[in-house]
């Protein structure tokens, strides 16, 4: 698909990796529709991007998802494109995950991703087509110790991905995934269980070598869009 002038749904826009995203997209001509539940710093990112709105809400909450949705659709006419980019991380052995945490995960990483694509579905439908892209973890492709809780969320964000990229062809809906190695953003430290430095960081605080940037992930995001290949890896930058 072609970037200029389409409308694009973003969530996580406020984060390292969804800002990143966002700020590309915009200059490629992109209408962006940033949501987060950070008002504040959605609007300062707005600024910088023209023909851009913010639609703040809480993506764990059935409503605010619905409403987003149907504000977009309200301000522009139109849904092109959905990215599904809120997440959050887990660090802890199988043994200890913490069941409460585990849920709230599955909600925002899993739930709350398949309702935005049930909802953008009809939109796009009646547009005669549309790209749904949803970022998901090359940590999706290996067994990390530790890991396992965010993991197994990503594992099943691909499954409803490509699952749907069949069942949705014959619609001209194309949903694909991307799986990025770890980013230098502050991902790890926005969950309770963080463990962030020792991923990203050498012991003498230098990003290292393996990190990739939130701007390589933003122009891999941009080249999936116009591809439409079902999935991409994102090992180095
Ligand atoms: N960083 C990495 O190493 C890495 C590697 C591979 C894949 N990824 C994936 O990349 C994506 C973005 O990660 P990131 O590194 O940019 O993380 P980040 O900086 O922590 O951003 C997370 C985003 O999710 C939003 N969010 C969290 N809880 C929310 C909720 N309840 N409702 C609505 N929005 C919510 C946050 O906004 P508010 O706090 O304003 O709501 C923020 O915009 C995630 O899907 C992650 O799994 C990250």
């Amino acid at each position: 698909m072609e970037i200029k002038d389409k409308v694009m749904l973003i969530t996580g826009a406020s984060g390292g990796i969804g800002s990143a995203i966002s700020k590309h997209l915009g200059d490629l001509g992109a209408k962006m529709v940033l949501t987060s539940r950070d008002q504040k710093e959605l609007k300062k990112l707005s600024s910088e991007i023209p023909n851009s709105a913010v639609i703040s809400g809480d993506l764990t909450q059935a409503k605010d998802a619905k409403r987003i949705v149907e504000t977009t659709v309200e301000k522009f006419g139109r849904i092109d494109v959905l990215i599904n980019c809120a997440a959050r991380a887990m660090f802890a052995q199988v043994e200890q995950v913490n069941l409460e945490e585990y849920r709230s995960l599955l909600e925002l990483n899993v739930v709350a991703p398949l309702q935005l694509m049930q909802l953008v579905i009809p939109q796009m439908r009646i547009q005669g087509g549309g790209t749904i892209l949803n970022i998901s973890s090359l940590s999706s492709k290996k067994y990390i110790p530790k890991i396992a809780g965010y993991a197994s969320t990503k594992y099943a964000l691909n499954a409803l991905s490509l699952t749907a990229r069949q069942e949705l062809a014959k619609d001209d809906i194309v949903v694909s995934i991307i799986r990025p190695n770890i980013v230098d953003t502050d991902f790890g430290r926005h969950t309770p269980s963080s463990e962030p430095d020792a991923l990203r960081h050498a012991s003498d605080g230098s990003v290292l070598p393996h990190v990739l940037t939130t701007e390589t992930v933003a122009k891999k995001v941009a080249e999936l869009i116009q591809s439409g290949e079902p999935e991409v890896d994102i090992l180095e930058n």
